[in-house]
């Protein structure tokens, strides 16, 4: 992910790299290391950028106005607070922690930062071409009111990073559900606004690791779900999808399809929308560049929205465990 950010700052106008950080250098020599994303930067030549394996080291050095903390989720917490005293902004990858009280931390801290320091947390979706379509769809009423909406993220197990799986270990990364399954519930945070009530189910491994979570949410109308998984095998690979059923339209979402986006209107036929291209990575990126530029940006996201789906997230996996409706 590191290398995703790194791509897209080193394209905004008036913006320098000027340091790179990872604790293991051989990340700035052997390019893309895998992922589930595709679109990571791979070069492996840095102009003039430092190379850091010291985050402290690279703060007190490097002169910074903002970074890109794209680290394991256990360290967004501390690293944040860190970078915040020292009044550089903060560009933090999701989920925004491990639980609501790190968020509120971090909140904090963005509130008393010095020089005007902004946190974002990087919640890619709320800027991707196929979900802001569908989200000027749902505030626009073109198509009448939502009356269903399921959202779906299933991957493989990830295991790309370098040493020990940190992912499968739920105690650093949240599990499935807050490393994954929290892109959708973010959503339905986006589109729907804070739930009343969550009521979800999941399977577990062998190992007691949550694979599977599926979730209904009580947003006051529609009926709004969302399943997300880490149990595909490696011939599936991975799938984004959603579907929308309003009024008058279905609309229908899926990266693996030929078209990605379809409409399915009451009147008149199937068509597939013309949509901006690129990804969520890119617009986030500008938009905070923008921010920090003190240029006016629409309101996408806040920090106090990341803690929330936390909050959702963690509703989702007790009433997963305890297999009842867990209220907000
Ligand atoms: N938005 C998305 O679509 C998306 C996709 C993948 C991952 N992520 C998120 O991005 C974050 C990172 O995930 P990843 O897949 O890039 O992980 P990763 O394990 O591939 O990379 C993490 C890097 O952090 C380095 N590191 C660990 N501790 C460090 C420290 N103390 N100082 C400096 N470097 C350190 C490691 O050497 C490694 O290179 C996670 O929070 C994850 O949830 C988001």
């Amino acid at each position: 992910m590191g290398r995703m950010h790194y791509g897209y700052w080193k394209k905004q106008k008036g913006v320098e790299v000027v340091a790179l950080c990872d604790k293991n250098t051989t990340q700035f020599t052997e390019g893309v290391q895998g992922g589930n994303v595709a679109g990571a930067d791979n070069s492996t030549d840095y102009g003039s950028a430092v190379i850091y394996d010291d985050f402290t080291k690279m703060l007190a050095e490097a002169n910074l106005d903002a970074i890109s903390l794209t680290l394991p989720t256990t360290l967004h917490v501390a690293l944040t607070v860190q970078a915040l005293k020292a009044g550089v902004s903060v560009l933090c990858e999701k989920p925004m922690a491990l639980d609501a009280k790190s968020c509120r931390t971090m909140i904090a801290a963005a509130a008393k930062a010095p020089n005007g320091a902004k946190l974002m947390i990087a919640h890619c979706l709320r800027f991707w071409p196929c979900y802001t379509y569908l989200k000027k769809l749902i505030d626009s009423k073109k198509y009448g009111k939502v009356l269903a909406a399921s959202f779906n993220r299933f991957s493989v197990m990830p295991g790309w990073g370098k040493g020990p799986n940190w992912f499968t270990d739920e105690s650093k990364s949240g599990g499935v559900a807050l490393d994954l399954h929290i892109h959708d519930t973010d959503m339905v945070n986006f589109l729907f606004g804070m739930p009343k009530s969550v009521t979800s189910s999941a399977n577990y491994n062998s190992d007691g690791v949550m694979t599977y979570i599926s979730t209904l949410y009580d947003v006051g109308g529609a009926v709004v779900s969302s399943d997300g998984c880490w149990a595909m095998t490696q011939t599936f690979g991975f799938e984004a999808s959603y579907m929308v059923t309003f009024e008058n339209a279905i609309v229908v979402m899926d990266v693996n399809r030929e078209d990605a986006l379809s409409v399915f209107p009451a009147k008149g036929k199937k068509f597939a929308p013309r949509i901006k291209g690129g990804d969520g990575y890119e617009y986030e990126i500008k938009w905070f560049a923008d921010k920090l530029k003190g240029l006016d940006v629409e309101s996408v996201t806040t920090p106090e929205q990341s803690c929330d789906s936390v909050r959702i997230v963690d509703a989702e996996k007790r009433s997963a465990k305890s297999g009842r409706k867990v209220v907000l």
